[in-house]
């Protein structure tokens, strides 16, 4: 689990998108049960945060004791092609405690958050890992996230927890970026880490 991030690791700046609403049926009007933009964004920081300025105590407060985490981008990068350890499917992280000991041990991952949407309980974030594309540049990865969340009343610094997320982006750019996936291509057409 831990190598398959280092290629990510060190790009820098974060950028961020307004949320946009995405209200239909009976959610087609907001109200006091349903989260606010301003929230919307917070669920979004908040799992941003994780990823590229990871701690423990934000861990604890923003998401819930039962947490899971589900990505199939992740487990095949673990597995790297074989049945295990984790099987497709599965969850990547089945609570807040495993996210913390897994998540917890990573090198921390900046990235763009290039779109972000939310109804009355979920946020959609679309990410991109930060490059500069000077010539040789890796692939750059980008992902959706969706983030399930729980109202926490009487919460006033965190009033939406993270409960469950989906997330999924384009592992075999990181594979590239790895080296680990031989491109087909002259030399001069790859792509290359830079020293
Ligand atoms: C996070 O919560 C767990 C139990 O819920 C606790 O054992 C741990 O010490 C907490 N970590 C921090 C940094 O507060
Ligand atoms: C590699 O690329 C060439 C030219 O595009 C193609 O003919 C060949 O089938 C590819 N090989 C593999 C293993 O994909």
């Amino acid at each position: 689990m831990r190598s398959f991030i280092i290629a990510a690791a060190s790009l820098a700046t974060v950028a961020f998108a307004l949320p946009e609403p995405m209200f239909s049926g009976k959610l087609a009007r907001r109200d006091a049960t349903c989260m606010s933009a301003d929230e919307a964004n917070q669920v979004a920081l908040n799992f941003n945060h994780l990823i590229s300025d990871y701690s423990d105590d934000s861990a604890n407060a923003t998401l819930t004791e039962g947490f899971v985490d589900y990505s199939d981008s992740v487990i095949s990068l673990i597995d790297g092609g074989c049945t295990g350890p984790l099987p497709l499917g599965h969850p990547t992280f089945d609570s807040r405690a495993s996210f913390i000991s897994g998540q917890g041990s990573q090198p921390n991952i900046p990235f763009e958050q290039l779109n972000v949407w939310y109804n009355c309980d979920t946020v959609i974030l679309r990410w991109r890992t930060t490059l500069d594309f000077t010539t040789p540049a890796p692939e750059f990865v980008t992902g959706i996230i969706v983030l399930e969340t729980t109202a926490a009343p009487g919460n006033t610094e965190q009033p939406w927890l993270i409960n469950t997320v989906y997330s999924e982006f384009n592992s075999g750019a990181w594979l590239v970026d790895l080296g680990t996936f031989v491109p087909n291509c002259t030399v001069s057409s790859r792509r290359l880490l830079r020293a």
